[in-house]
């Protein structure tokens, strides 16, 4: 992987860390930075050492969009050529589980990339916005799709006709974020929330999001006949022989990963 120039990464317990890092822009996304997390997320996806990927923001906010100045002079040509929503796609292809971090602002681009997370710990500060529209454009990283499949089509199109900003109770109502944690707690909470699911069996855990994310495009029937060869598939892992021999011995059980 080339340096790394608009995030940071680690790997602590389990938990692979990404922190956007142009804290003085306010984690405005450009096409490298999307580039590098994508990447780093990919990198992560295959390293045995990380069970579940963490995403936060360095600074204030998690981010405030997509890099405007970098998008000013752009015509659909340009935009076609260089096809940076092709890096957005490679998220839907992560099997381990993203929990985002966020807090303040919650921008275009940043709720898109937001949205793709698998789950939401929030800061109480936080405020979530589609503003493109007041920018005449729109969003173009999946939040037209992403959030009305989230929270249905009344609000995501008043939402985003509007650019209000959404207050982390109404993100919480409306089921788009799991937790909302005080501004200072937010690492410790996600980290805690994110240890939760790193000591699951991560076979499980892979195709448990990959079911789940199936009901999302396809039929329960459809849904349903995947869910149970993922089902059938786990009863050949090492940890389902360790987890039913464990209960039935009546210990805990000592997942391995295989
Ligand atoms: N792109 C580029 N730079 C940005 C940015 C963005 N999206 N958001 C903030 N910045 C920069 C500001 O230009 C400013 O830089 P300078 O100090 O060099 O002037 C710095 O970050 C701090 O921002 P502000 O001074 O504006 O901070 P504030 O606290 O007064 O306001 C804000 C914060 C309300 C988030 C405001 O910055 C803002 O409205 N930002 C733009 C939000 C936006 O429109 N996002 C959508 C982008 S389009 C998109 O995302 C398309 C898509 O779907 C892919």
């Amino acid at each position: 992987m080339n340096a790394l120039q608009f995030i940071e990464t680690s790997i602590e317990d389990g938990i692979g860390f990404i922190f956007l890092n142009r804290p003085k822009q306010l984690n405005a996304l450009n096409r490298k930075m999307i580039s590098e997390i994508v990447s780093t997320m990919e990198a992560f996806d295959i390293d045995s050492q990380v069970k579940v990927i963490l995403l936060t923001g360095n600074g204030k906010a998690f981010s405030a969009g997509a890099d405007i100045d970098e998008m000013v002079n752009d015509s659909p040509i340009t935009l076609e050529l260089t096809n940076q929503f092709a890096d957005w796609d490679r998220i839907n292809l992560i099997r381990k589980p993203i929990i985002g971090a966020v807090k303040s602002f919650v921008f275009g681009g940043g709720f898109e990339l937001a949205l793709a997370c698998d789950f939401l710990v929030a800061a109480s500060d936080t405020q979530f916005s589609f503003p493109e529209v007041t920018l005449g454009v729109m969003p173009g990283a999946g939040g037209t799709q992403r959030l009305t499949k989230l929270v249905g089509k009344t609000k995501a199109l008043e939402w985003i006709l509007t650019a209000e900003r959404i207050h982390v109770k109404s993100a919480l109502h409306y089921g788009f974020i799991n937790k909302i944690v005080a501004p200072e707690l937010l690492m410790e909470e996600a980290v805690d929330f994110a240890q939760k699911i790193a000591k699951q069996p991560p076979l499980a855990v892979r195709l448990i999001k990959e079911s789940v994310n199936k009901a999302v495009d396809h039929s329960l029937y459809e849904g349903m006949q995947f869910e149970r060869k993922n089902f059938y598939l786990l009863f050949a892992s090492g940890d389902q022989k360790e987890g039913m021999s464990a209960f039935v011995e009546k210990r805990k059980p000592k997942f391995t990963g295989g």
